[in-house]
């Protein structure tokens, strides 16, 4: 999906201009999530087979992108946004959401018992290459046509939502059952990690072929995670020990204000929801504002949210009335031309979340820092905000809180204005108009939905460890290690 095309740019010039009173639709906010958490839930549903209503065809748990079938033809399941998909799923249901959940995210896992042995243009599972397969068709066999591949964040994403899974079994007793049944599939995607996170790869947006932030960010991760998921189960992680190299290589991307998320550039600023949506699926609820994983309270992750969130001000006309400070729609990058160059409900939503992450950190935390480099950040917010360390206790500490929150909101509000009745969300809206653009449906925008507002509410998932994982190496080297890789064959649930 995403796949670049040639469409005309728009322009802002001749566009409509949205009336002020508009923007400030804050006050249904409470009911507009409310309303649109139950559609969202229901629209995922909806694209997972066998049952989901909008994706006949589509095998028993496989996620499909998008019930379009043409202009963009997104009927395929990608890895990437299956594993985020189900990732929001499981956080559901550790959250004791629903717990007729589990049957859907058994599904899934059978699922990619059947993909991971998928031969297909990118390899085999014999030597993992396969595993960085971008997307496969409904019916979990190979998608033969050209493609940006392979996308080495699928093997980690896929990881990262197991052994969210894996971590609740554990605390319900079902150690046995994480093993037998989960570890198969999570050992030879983390071996695919240890093995091939030096190689080039398609960015998550399936344009750049190089090296790609959110790939190593969300590639760290996973190593972290199931280093000591391998050590509650009593099993060796083949792999895992090259965390602290891919570290050190994520440290590549930050050039002093923000995160330069693709090399090569190809020519961009370099400024992308890459780096955002990284911040997000990073985020550790027990971290520290830590710099080095870039973590949402960070003052690097905050200095690039302000480089990213601006670079659309102007862009967009929808973002017309706007001022600094305030929110605005945004996309994938400002140089975006696909379907159009639109902003995107998921990046928009991505940049509200990784706000209420802050939040959520600050108050473990018990206080705010406001250094030289995010001083910028909440001088938009809180025009007095200056260098210094706010308890929470403090007056300051309050003002700069409520400031982000509804900054924060602002996002959401966005979103919400361009939201058709229906509740439906799209892929893009226009930079212009505001109406819904490009796939409808897409799975991915309302599973950012529901970790958006999951956030706001309070709602986090469990630590992966970053805290222990720290510590850069002094020199980066490009170390891998072979993976072991076998058929997963697991028992019943
Ligand atoms: C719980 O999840 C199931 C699907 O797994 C769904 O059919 C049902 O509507 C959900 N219930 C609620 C209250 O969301
Ligand atoms: C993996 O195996 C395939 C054949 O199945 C081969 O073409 C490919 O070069 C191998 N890749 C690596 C990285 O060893
Ligand atoms: C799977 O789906 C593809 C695409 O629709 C189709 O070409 C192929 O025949 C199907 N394969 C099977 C085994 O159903
Ligand atoms: C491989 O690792 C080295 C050392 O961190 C890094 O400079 C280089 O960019 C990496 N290449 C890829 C493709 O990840
Ligand atoms: C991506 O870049 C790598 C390294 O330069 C190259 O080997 C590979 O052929 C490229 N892939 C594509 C599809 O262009
Ligand atoms: C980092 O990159 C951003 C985006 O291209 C640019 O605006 C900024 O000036 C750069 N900062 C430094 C210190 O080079
Ligand atoms: C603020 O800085 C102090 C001193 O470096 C540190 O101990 C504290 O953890 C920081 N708090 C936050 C929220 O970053
Ligand atoms: C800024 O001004 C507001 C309103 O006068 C005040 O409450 C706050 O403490 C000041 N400082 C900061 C850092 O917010």
């Amino acid at each position: 999906m995403w796949l670049k095309s040639f469409a005309v740019a728009n322009t802002i010039t001749g566009a409509a201009l949205a009336s002020p009173a508009l923007f400030q639709k804050q006050s249904g906010l409470g009911a507009f999530i409310e309303k649109e958490s139950a559609l969202a839930q229901q629209g995922i549903l909806n694209n997972i087979g066998a049952d989901g209503t909008l994706v006949q065809g589509a095998a028993s748990g496989i996620v499909v992108a998008s019930p379009s079938k043409s202009n963009p033809n997104y009927f395929y399941t990608w890895t990437r946004d299956a594993g985020l998909t189900m990732m929001a799923e499981i956080e559901r249901l550790a959250a004791g959401t629903n717990s007729s959940l589990e049957s859907l995210i058994q599904e899934y896992v059978d699922s990619q018992v059947k993909q991971q042995v998928v031969s297909n243009p990118s390899g085999t599972l014999s030597n993992g290459s396969g595993l960085g397969e971008p997307k496969f068709e409904v019916n979990i066999t190979a998608f033969t046509g050209s493609w940006g591949r392979p996308q080495r964040d699928g093997p980690a994403l896929r990881a990262s939502a197991l052994i969210a899974y894996g971590n609740y079994l554990i605390a319900h007793d079902k150690k046995s059952l994480a093993k037998t049944n989960l570890w198969p599939l999570i050992r030879n995607d983390l071996s695919y990690v240890g093995q091939y996170w030096n190689e080039s790869t398609f960015d998550l947006w399936e344009e750049v072929n190089g090296s790609s932030f959110f790939t190593a960010a969300v590639q760290h991760k996973s190593l972290v995670e199931g280093a000591a998921f391998a050590a509650a189960l009593g099993v060796a992680c083949t792999g895992c020990s090259v965390a602290p190299q891919i570290l050190c290589h994520l440290q590549e991307y930050w050039n002093g204000t923000a995160i330069i998320s693709n090399t090569p550039t190809n020519g961009r600023s370099g400024i992308d929801a890459n780096s955002v949506i990284s911040s997000i699926h990073t985020f550790d609820p027990a971290a520290a504002c830590d710099d080095v994983t870039f973590q949402p309270c960070s003052a690097r992750a905050l200095s690039n949210h302000k480089v990213y969130v601006d670079s659309f001000r102007l862009l967009y006309a929808v973002n017309q009335g706007r001022h600094a400070g305030q929110a605005v729609a945004v996309g994938r990058y400002p140089e975006d031309v696909y379907q159009g160059g639109n902003p995107w409900y998921l990046t928009s939503l991505a940049a509200a979340e990784q706000l209420f992450d802050a939040l959520y950190q600050w108050d473990q935390q018990g206080g705010i820092n406001i250094t030289q480099l995010s001083a910028p950040f909440f001088s938009d917010l809180v025009p007095n905000a200056t260098v210094g360390a706010y308890a929470k206790s403090s007056r300051e500490y309050t003002t700069l809180a409520q400031a982000v929150r509804a900054y924060a909101d602002g996002f959401i509000a966005v979103v919400q204005q361009y939201t058709p009745g229906d509740g439906g969300l799209a892929e893009q809206f226009s930079r212009s108009t505001g109406d819904p653009v490009s796939a409808i449906d897409l799975t991915w925008s309302y599973a950012a939905f529901l970790t958006a507002v999951a956030r706001r509410s309070g709602s986090v998932p469990d630590t992966w460890g970053s805290s222990s994982a720290t510590s850069v190496p002094g020199q980066c080297s490009a170390a891998t290690v072979p993976g072991s890789y076998a058929t997963p064959t697991i028992g019943s649930w």
